[in-house]
């Protein structure tokens, strides 16, 4: 095999990467594989635009069949976005027998399954590592690095731009807005930032993580999700009065064979290794059943980070086709998908609520938490908004999703209630 030929789908900020890396590494990438990688055809939507990188203007095509149907090209690596029309695109490809490089988590958290089946049906490979935390290469390690473990719970930031906004409310006090208008300058955001902000885009990298780390089928429908876009100063700043910081966290864990998994703000302590994780870096903390705490730390988007995952992908595609084994990486899901009901979903929580200053209020909000055998951690009692009313911030022990909200609904109907001003998860404090 002297060569191996690609078909581009992309040419934006993670395919100029791709083209950057793929000439600028070309005699290690050559050394390690023993053949060449050829571009052949880059399908984009506009020929004439202007390009960040040097190519043969003959390669250019806004005609994918140039790609998925020209027999002379092997792999295709999609590096365009879009869900419904890529993945007729890339079903037509496999079927022509091509292998898959792609970056695109919102194609793989809808369709990921039936492609990866579709793949294997026809001996074809797809990896997909860029599409989660951009250059750490997570699924890799959750497939290959830690796949004699159990894994029992992820946690990660895996969304770079509500990362950037927390760190900045956080560390500069700025407003949300303000910031988030930077993110998007910076080019972390999203073409439409609410999927960023909303945790739509975390709870996609969540589902892809969850499926390889615990070996069933878990669909985006089955993520609990809930972004950053109520996220006070005044959170942050009582969140940070009693030792936790407010980050936008993925969670993913198992327990008896069923599954939670969440996107949330939730409130870790201060010295915790993913509270220290600042502005648009990401980091997955993986902790395995015999290793124990593990952490992958680094950049979660960017056009050369999220480019060396492409092409790191590229090669193991190759190394499959010359090693004869294409098609064999994806394993079918092992176990049956349970997911855990409320009343099973364990973990801290810190809630804050507006009452009446006034003798017997206290006696009445601990008799709701009392009935739902909810005990506290931590407790502040401060001013409130007028002078008649007081602040309470609390953090309770653990309690299950199912006491929150039971406990929450009872204290609503209370008279010396006057607000449930917000409540958020507590974890890494086990
Ligand atoms: P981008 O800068 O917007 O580039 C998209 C490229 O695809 C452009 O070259 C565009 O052509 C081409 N394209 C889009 N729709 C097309 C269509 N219907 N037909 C033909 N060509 C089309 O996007 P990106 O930031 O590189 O992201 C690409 C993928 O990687 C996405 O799935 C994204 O979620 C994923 N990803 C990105 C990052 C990141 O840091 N940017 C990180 C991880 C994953 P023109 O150039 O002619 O407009
Ligand atoms: N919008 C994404 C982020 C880009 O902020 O992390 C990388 O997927």
């Amino acid at each position: 095999m002297k060569e191996i030929n690609v078909g581009l789908c992309g040419l934006g900020t993670v395919g100029t990467g791709v083209v950057k890396i793929l000439k600028d590494h070309q005699e290690e990438i050559k050394y390690k594989l023993g053949c060449e990688i050829v571009v052949k055809k880059v399908l984009v939507s506009d020929i004439n635009k202007q390009r960040d990188v040097e190519i043969d203007p003959s390669w250019l095509t806004t005609d994918p069949d140039q790609l998925v149907n020209n027999k002379d090209i092997d792999v295709i690596i999609e590096v365009m976005g879009g869900i419904e029309n890529t993945n007729i695109l890339l079903e037509q490809a496999l079927r022509n027998k091509k292998h898959i490089v792609t970056a695109n988590k919102d194609l793989m958290a809808v369709h990921g399954q039936k492609l990866l089946k579709l793949a294997k049906n026809n001996n074809c490979d797809i990896y997909y590592d860029a599409s989660v935390a951009g250059g750490i290469p997570i699924l890799r390690t959750l497939s290959d690095g830690l796949a004699s473990d159990r894994i029992q719970k992820i946690m990660g930031i895996v969304n770079g731009t509500t990362n950037y906004i927390l760190t900045k409310m956080t560390d500069e006090k700025l407003a949300f807005e303000k910031v988030l208008k930077e993110a998007q300058e910076l080019g972390f955001a999203e073409a439409d930032p609410t999927s960023d902000v909303e945790g739509l885009d975390a709870a996609r990298k969540m589902t892809l993580l969850a499926n390889l780390a615990f070996k069933m089928e878990i669909s985006l429908d089955d993520v609990v999700v809930s972004g950053i876009s109520d996220i006070t100063q005044e959170d942050i700043s009582f969140a940070s009065s009693l030792g936790y910081t407010i980050k936008l966290i993925g969670i993913a864990s198992i327990s008896n064979g069923k599954v939670e998994v969440s996107v949330e703000p939730t409130l870790l302590p201060q010295d915790h290794p993913l509270a220290l994780v600042k502005n648009e870096y990401n980091a997955v903390y993986v902790y395995g059943e015999s290793v124990g705490e593990t952490m992958f730390y680094g950049p979660g988007a960017g056009s050369l980070p999220t480019a060396t995952a492409v092409v790191s992908d590229l090669m193991e595609v190759i190394k499959n086709i010359r090693l004869g084994i294409s098609g064999n990486a994806y394993v079918y899901p092992q176990y049956k998908t349970q997911l855990k009901e409320n009343k099973e979903k364990y973990t801290k929580y810190f809630i804050r609520m507006e009452v009446n200053d006034e003798a017997g209020t206290f006696q009445e909000i601990t008799n709701i938490f009392t009935a739902e055998s909810v005990s506290f951690a931590k407790i502040l009692q401060l001013p409130g908004s007028t002078k008649e009313t007081a602040e309470i911030v609390m953090v309770t022990h653990k309690i299950s999703k199912q006491q929150l909200l039971n406990s929450l609904d009872e204290l609503k109907g209370l008279s010396v209630v006057s607000d449930i001003i917000s409540y958020y998860r507590v974890d890494g404090e086990e």
